[in-house]
């Protein structure tokens, strides 16, 4: 098969949000802290009627409706999420209520969990798939699904929650390079989620930022080193057209782009910059304590940023982190803000979860044809119409939900307000949770 891909995208976000200006005065941080220090405008998260499961109903039933897909024409779903509900039964296992609807139950695949990176392992699942033997001719999916909660404290305000499905195939508009992947994967305790009972993460937020930094590193210089041996020539930021990095908080991608620079400049003395050369005999542990290595770098990379990273950081920007869907909505920023110039671009990803496991890997952009096209993704979803009609909570309010939710996590026998006011039509929300923990989901 050619050109296997992504075909088509929808995203959904709850239409709850808080302002983390609001936040910063609220938890009496230096004014800026948020904002300006982490780089984040809002934060989205589930009140009691929403979770992964309604989130992943809504996106999916929205994909298949809005690019015309029937269900029996699924062949393969796979779902990435690190929000555990059930420790057996699968959020995939919820979603085949679409497809049973239709007759079809002939659907392969399960849930992907590794942190952040489970939604990359459930879309290679797909994309392997679909460039396989075992390939039916239908289309895989895949979605990505998370809700971010942190407890009080410093990483509280890098929270958020959305659901993505991605529609996967041939001829697609947003194709694999499947040849130049780089991956890091090592075992380290930065993000994990050791209490069951708890649906908070413990977090050494230091050693994650210096894991992600390093995980970085290692995964571009070997996805250069596969690029070079591909293509007989070096790859440096010169040869992709966008960068896009999973994204828990914006300060952490505005880094992460410049140490992509400082790794061309370490293996390439030709692009050495005045400003860099102070830096050339830092070893590898130093250059991710230097401060000044940090400013320099990212003075350095401040236009090459604009250029090519902030087209793909207002989603992640305003919902704040999701998890799987944390990396690839950053892509729908993009498409979003680029839909109608980006063939034949080279798309650089990122995806990292905790733990860890991460990968580089790259998109060639092509032309499309509809619904299959970039322009008409723009339009399946919305995201400016979406961002507009959100609902913003006083930091009181988002407090109290979060508490209303400790009690909730791995509860049984409630029902729930089913307030559906704020959501819009087509949207699920849970209803009850019986006695024997089974939860039931309305459509509005
Ligand atoms: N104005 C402007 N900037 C400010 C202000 C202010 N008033 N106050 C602080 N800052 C800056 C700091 O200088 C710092 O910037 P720097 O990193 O460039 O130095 C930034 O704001 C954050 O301040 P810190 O004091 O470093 O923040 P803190 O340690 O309180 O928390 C952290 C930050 C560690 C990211 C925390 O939110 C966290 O643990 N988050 C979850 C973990 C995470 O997301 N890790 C990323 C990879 S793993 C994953 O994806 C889950």
């Amino acid at each position: 098969q050619k050109n296997v891909g992504i075909l088509a995208i929808e995203i959904y976000f709850p239409p709850t949000c808080v302002q983390q200006e609001t936040m910063e005065a609220h938890d009496g941080v230096s004014k800026g802290k948020y904002t300006i220090g982490l780089g984040q405008d809002c934060m989205a998260f589930c009140t009691e009627v929403e979770d992964v499961i309604s989130m992943s109903l809504t996106a999916v039933t929205s994909l298949l409706e809005k690019y015309g897909i029937d269900p029996k024409q699924i062949g393969r779903l796979e779902v990435g999420s690190e929000t555990v509900i059930d420790k057996s039964k699968s959020i995939k296992t919820f979603l085949m209520q679409i497809f049973e609807e239709s007759g079809n139950t002939d659907i392969e695949g399960v849930d992907s969990t590794n942190a952040c990176y489970g939604g990359t392992a459930a879309l290679f699942n797909c994309v392997n798939w679909v460039e396989s033997n075992s390939w039916d001719g239908r289309y895989g999916l895949v979605v990505c699904t998370d809700s971010a909660v942190y407890a009080e404290g410093p990483a509280r305000p890098t929270g958020g929650a959305a659901a993505i499905a991605m529609l996967i195939g041939p001829d697609a508009p947003i194709a694999f390079e499947s040849k130049i992947r780089g991956s890091h994967m090592s075992h380290v305790y930065d993000f994990y989620k050791p209490n069951l009972a708890s649906e908070y993460p413990v977090v050494d937020g230091k050693l994650s930022q210096t894991c992600y930094l390093m995980a970085l590193d290692s995964c571009y210089n070997r996805f250069c080193n596969k690029y070079e041996k591909l293509e007989g020539k070096q790859f440096s930021v010169a040869d992709g057209d966008y960068f896009v990095f999973h994204s828990p908080y914006n300060k952490l991608v505005q880094k992460s782009f410049a140490r992509l620079l400082f790794n061309d400049f370490s293996r390439n003395a030709r692009l050495l910059k005045k400003k860099l050369a102070p830096f050339s005999n830092l070893s590898g542990d130093e250059s991710y304590q230097s401060r000044d290595l940090e400013k320099a770098t990212q003075q350095v990379a401040k236009p090459l940023y604009d250029a090519k990273v902030q087209p793909a950081t207002l989603v992640p920007k305003q919902i704040g982190n999701m998890y799987t869907a944390s990396l690839y909505a950053a892509f729908v920023s993009l498409i979003h803000n680029k839909h109608a110039s980006l063939t034949g671009q080279r798309v650089v990803m990122f995806s990292y979860g905790s733990g860890l496991s991460a990968t580089m890997f790259s998109f060639q952009i092509r032309e499309g044809q509809h619904p299959f096209c970039l322009s008409n993704i723009a339009t399946v979803m919305n995201v400016g119409g979406k961002l507009k009609s959100r609902h913003e909570f006083p930091p009181e309010k988002f407090v109290e939900t979060m508490k209303v939710m400790e009690h909730r996590y791995g509860a049984k026998d409630f029902v729930t307000s089913k307030d559906c006011s704020l959501l819009s039509p087509g949207t699920y929300y849970l209803t009850e949770v019986d006695s024997m923990y089974r939860r039931f989901y309305a459509k509005k």
